[in-house]
C-alpha cells in the first residue's frame, strides 16, 4: 500500500522543464523587484557595500571568523601579495552547541570572542598587534556599511534573543571588549559574498556564488545603474556585490503536505520557504515525514511502527545522501541507516522505497536550485550589454550540501543544461570553491583594511 503513496509523493515533487523554466522567470522578476525597492519582492537584494574584489595584490595576516553554518570557525591568514598568493591559512572550528542556538545574544558573542581569543593566543600572537577581522555572519543583514550592519532576522533555527534589530559588529565588539580582545571588525560579509570573494582571488570569471549547506543563498555582481533603490550611488567599478538571500523566494514551488506540515512546525512558519525546500537543514525532514506517514498508513515497514522515526529531524540529510550512496545488492547501508538512526527494521523491497522518498526528495531540491542560478544567469544576461551567455562564466558553489552529496550536484547541473541548452550551459562553469569563505573575508578584510598593511 505504500507503492500508491510513493506515486504520489513523485507527483507532487515534479519539477518538469516547464516548473523549472517557471521558477527561473519567477526568480529573475523578483530580483529584478528587489533591485527597485526595498520590500519589492520576496527577495531582500540585499547591498553588499563590497565594490572591489580582491585584486591579487593583498597583504598581510588577517582573521577571519565564520558564524551561521554547521561549524563556526576562525582562521588566520597570510597573505603574500602579488603571485605570492596565500602564503598560509590555520583554522580551528567547533561546532556550534544546540543550547547556544537559542541563548542570548551576550552569550552567543562571548561565545565568538573566546573562540577567537583561544585561537589567536594559541597562535602566538596574543596580545599582539591590533588584528583586523573579517566577519562572515550568515544571516540577513541590512548592510550600513562595509563594516556594519543589523540583523534582519535570523534563520537556520537559530533564534538568539535579543541580537534582531542591532548591529551585529557592534555586538562583537562589546564581547571582545568584555574578554580583553584588541581586535577590530574591517569586513562584515554573507557567506554568499565572502565565497564570491574568495572565487574571485583565484579566477576572474566567477559572477555568482551560491551556498547550499545548512541554509542556501546567493549572490552575484550586479551594475550599480541596474539597482533602481541605490538612487544614483556609484561606485569606481561601477559593480557591486548582491546578496539575494534567496532562501526567501517563493514562487512556483512544487509543495507537498509535507512541506507544509514542516512549515507549519518550524520556528519561522511562512518563511524561507525556498531554504526549506532545497537546502541541509530539511531535507532530511522532509523524508522522514513522507515515510512516517507511509509507514502509519501504507505499513511500509509492516505493522509495527518505528517510534523514533516520529521524532523531528531525526532523520539527517548526510543520512540521505549516505543511503544513496549504498551500492550493495541487499542494500545493506539503507537498513543499517534505517535501523541506526530510526529504529526500523526493513526488507529489500522497503529498502528500495525509502531510497526512491529520498531521491524524489533530493531531485526536487536540486533541479529547484539549479532553476533558481539559471534565474540569476538570464536576469544578468538580459540587464547586461557585454553579455554572459556567449563567454565562460563560472558559479562558484560551497557548503556541505553541495559538498557531500553527489546525486544533489548532478541533479542541478542536470536542471541547468536542460535550462540553458547544450550551447550556452558549455560556457557556464559551476564549481564547487572550497572553503573561499575563509579566504574570502579575510581578503575583503585586507580591502578594506583600516591599518594600512597588517604583517
Ligand atoms: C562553508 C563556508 O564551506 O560552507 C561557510 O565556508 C558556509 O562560509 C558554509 O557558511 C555552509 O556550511 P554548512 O555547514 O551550512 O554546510
Ligand atoms: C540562510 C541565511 C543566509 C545564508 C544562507 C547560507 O539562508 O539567511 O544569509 O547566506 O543561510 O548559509
Amino acid at each position: 500500500a505504500a507503492a500508491p503513496m510513493l506515486t504520489k509523493l513523485q507527483q507532487d515533487c515534479a519539477t518538469p522543464l516547464p516548473v523549472l523554466r517557471n521558477v527561473a522567470a519567477s526568480m529573475s522578476d523578483d530580483i529584478r523587484a528587489g533591485l527597485a525597492v526595498d520590500g519589492g519582492s520576496d527577495l531582500k537584494m540585499i547591498l553588499s557595500y563590497v565594490d572591489s574584489l580582491p585584486t591579487g595584490d593583498e597583504k598581510g595576516l588577517f582573521y577571519a571568523l565564520d558564524l551561521g553554518g554547521t561549524n563556526f570557525r576562525v582562521l588566520r591568514v597570510e597573505l603574500g601579495g602579488k603571485d605570492k598568493r596565500v602564503i598560509a591559512i590555520e583554522s580551528d572550528q567547533v561546532s556550534i552547541p544546540q543550547e547556544l542556538m537559542s541563548a542570548t545574544s551576550e552569550e552567543l558573542f562571548d561565545f565568538i570572542a573566546s573562540a577567537l581569543a583561544n585561537f589567536a593566543h594559541k597562535d602566538g600572537n596574543f596580545p599582539g598587534k591590533k588584528g583586523e577581522i573579517g566577519f562572515t555572519f550568515s544571516f540577513p543583514v541590512k548592510q550600513t556599511s562595509i563594516d556594519s550592519g543589523i540583523l534582519i532576522k535570523w534563520t537556520k533555527g537559530f533564534a538568539v534573543s535579543g541580537t534582531a534589530g542591532k548591529d551585529v559588529v557592534a555586538c562583537l565588539n562589546e564581547a571582545m571588549d568584555r574578554k580583553g580582545i584588541d581586535m577590530r571588525v574591517s569586513a562584515l560579509v554573507n557567506d554568499t559574498v565572502a565565497t564570491l570573494a574568495g572565487a574571485r582571488y583565484w579566477d576572474d570569471d566567477v559572477m555568482v556564488s551560491v551556498i547550499l549547506g545548512t541554509g542556501t543563498n546567493a549572490c552575484y555582481v550586479e551594475r550599480m545603474d541596474c539597482i533602481p533603490k541605490l538612487r544614483g550611488e556609484f561606485s569606481p567599478s561601477g559593480k557591486t556585490i548582491v546578496n539575494l538571500e534567496w532562501g526567501a523566494f517563493s514562487k512556483g514551488l512544487p509543495l507537498t503536505v509535507f512541506d507544509r506540515d514542516m512549515d507549519a512546525a518550524s520556528i519561522n512558519p511562512g518563511e524561507q520557504i525556498f531554504e526549506k525546500t532545497i537546502s541541509g537543514m530539511y531535507l532530511g525532514e522532509i523524508a522522514r515525514r513522507a515515510l512516517l506517514h507511509m509507514a502509519e498508513e501504507g505499513s511500509l515497514f509492516g505493522k509495527s511502527m518505528p517510534e523514533k522515526l516520529s521524532m523531528p529531524f531525526v532523520l539527517g540529510t548526510p543520512d540521505l545522501s549516505t543511503m544513496q550512496q549504498d551500492g550493495t545488492e541487499d542494500l545493506h547501508t539503507v537498513g543499517s541507516v534505517l535501523y541506526n538512526v530510526a529504529g526500523v527494521e526493513s526488507n529489500l523491497s522497503s529498502r528500495k522505497i525509502v531510497l526512491e522518498v529520498c531521491d524524489t526528495v533530493v531531485k526536487r531540491a536540486a533541479r529547484l536550485a539549479g532553476a533558481g542560478i539559471v534565474g540569476i544567469l538570464q536576469k544578468i544576461e538580459k540587464d547586461t550589454k557585454d553579455a554572459i551567455f556567449g563567454k565562460r562564466t563560472v558559479v562558484a558553489m560551497d557548503g556541505g550540501l553541495y559538498e557531500r552529496y553527489p546525486q544533489y550536484r548532478r541533479y542541478l547541473k542536470e536542471a541547468v543544461a536542460e535550462l540553458l541548452g547544450p550551447e550556452t550551459s558549455q560556457n557556464i562553469v559551476i564549481e564547487h570553491s572550497k572553503d573561499g569563505s575563509g579566504i574570502g573575508a579575510a581578503l575583503l578584510a585586507a580591502t578594506n583594511s583600516k591599518c594600512g598593511q597588517n604583517l
